[in-house]
């Protein structure tokens, strides 16, 4: 018998369908179908991001195993987001890979989705290898739905040392592009358009929140007012002046989560850094970390496969469960919520 071990793994907790086979910590494939059907809306809508992942479950898996040159039969393990996530997403996912390792007799994988993206530091590509983060080091994980500081000692411990107390940083981003009439996902887009702008051509006053927590529903309203008040006198102020609105609202952004990340950095003496979700795939939050780097900080930044939503990261979690045999009973449900 092959001593290598093989993991499909499945993320399904908001709008992309995903999977992804792993040989050990090697990632042979990462197949991600992204839903269309939220762009109408202006973000996702639960019951239909349920029915895309039920149509796309399938075929994703398929090109997955394909891609890998794997079998069905060959599969050791299939690891799975349990949450945290929108429910019905999940259940799309967990029933389909509980079913799957039942049929197949191998054990079932439940995976945190958190938890996820910051071992997603730890992929391994065929034919190359990549440095690892040194233990301990601090992870800032800013998704569409979380913010958090994480002092990471160990794959499996770690300790939140703040968090966002209202909207997450992707929410930040995303809000703030709604107002202005851009599409969903907004955080590309501004991204994207910031590029052309001038960060220093506006200013948003920064929330005042104690110690490591993160606050940005009030930068959200404050530029909600500051373009409600610039359109009475300016019709398309908007339109006019939309780079600079995106570079401005983005440095402000990486500002908030910057000066809190040097905090933590300075009060624990820690020197390495991971960043990692959907928001670690932004250009001016990229830069100003890697900035850290004259400061003496060993800075990891993702690859832009694995900063937003995948399954790469979810099988290389279920590669360190898979070692410490720490296997989830079928009867393990899809949870909304749940604590890292
Ligand atoms: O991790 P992720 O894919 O899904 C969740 O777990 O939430 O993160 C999605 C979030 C969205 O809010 C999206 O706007 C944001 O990540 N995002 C970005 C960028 N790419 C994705 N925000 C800013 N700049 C980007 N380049
Ligand atoms: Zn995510």
């Amino acid at each position: 018998m092959s001593s290598n071990i093989y993991i499909l793994a499945i993320e399904s907790s908001c709008d992309d369908t995903a999977a992804s086979v792993f040989k050990n910590d090697v990632v042979l494939s990462n197949i991600v179908a992204n839903q269309k059907v939220h762009v109408d809306y202006g973000g996702v809508v639960p019951e239909l991001a349920s029915r895309s992942h039920q149509k796309n479950i399938v075929p994703v898996v398929d090109r997955a195993l394909r891609e890998a040159g794997i079998t069905m039969a060959e599969l050791n393990a299939i690891a799975c987001t349990t949450g945290p996530g929108l429910l019905g997403s999940l259940l799309v996912g967990t029933s389909f890979a509980k079913s799957m390792a039942q049929a197949l007799d191998i054990p079932f994988i439940s995976v945190h989705h958190m938890q996820a993206h910051m071992l997603a530091h730890f992929i391994q590509e065929p034919n190359e290898t990549k440095e690892v983060p040194a233990f301990p080091f601090l992870c800032l994980t800013v998704s569409g739905g979380h913010t958090q500081i994480l002092k990471v000692t160990d794959h499996f411990n770690t300790e939140v040392l703040g968090e966002t107390i209202d909207d997450a940083a992707g929410e930040a981003f995303d809000k703030a592009a709604k107002i202005m009439g851009l599409p969903y996902p907004g955080g590309p887009e501004i991204d994207k358009l910031a590029q052309r702008g001038n960060p220093d051509a506006f200013d948003f006053s920064k929330p005042n929140v104690p110690g490591l927590q993160f606050s940005f529903s009030g930068l959200k309203t404050a530029f909600l007012y500051f373009l409600r008040d610039e359109k009475e006198k300016n019709s398309d102020f908007i339109e006019k002046n939309l780079n600079d609105l995106c570079a401005s609202y983005q440095r402000v952004v990486v500002e908030i989560l910057m000066e809190k990340i040097e905090t933590a950095l300075d009060e624990t003496g820690i020197k390495t850094l991971v960043i990692a979700g959907g928001v670690s795939a932004n250009s001016g939050l990229r830069d100003a970390v890697l900035d850290l780097k004259n400061r003496g900080i060993k800075t990891y930044i993702p690859k832009l496969a694995y900063s937003t939503d995948n399954a790469a990261m979810i099988g290389i979690t279920g590669y360190f469960k898979f070692l410490k045999k720490e296997f989830s009973p079928l009867s393990e449900t899809a949870k909304a919520r749940l604590n890292l």
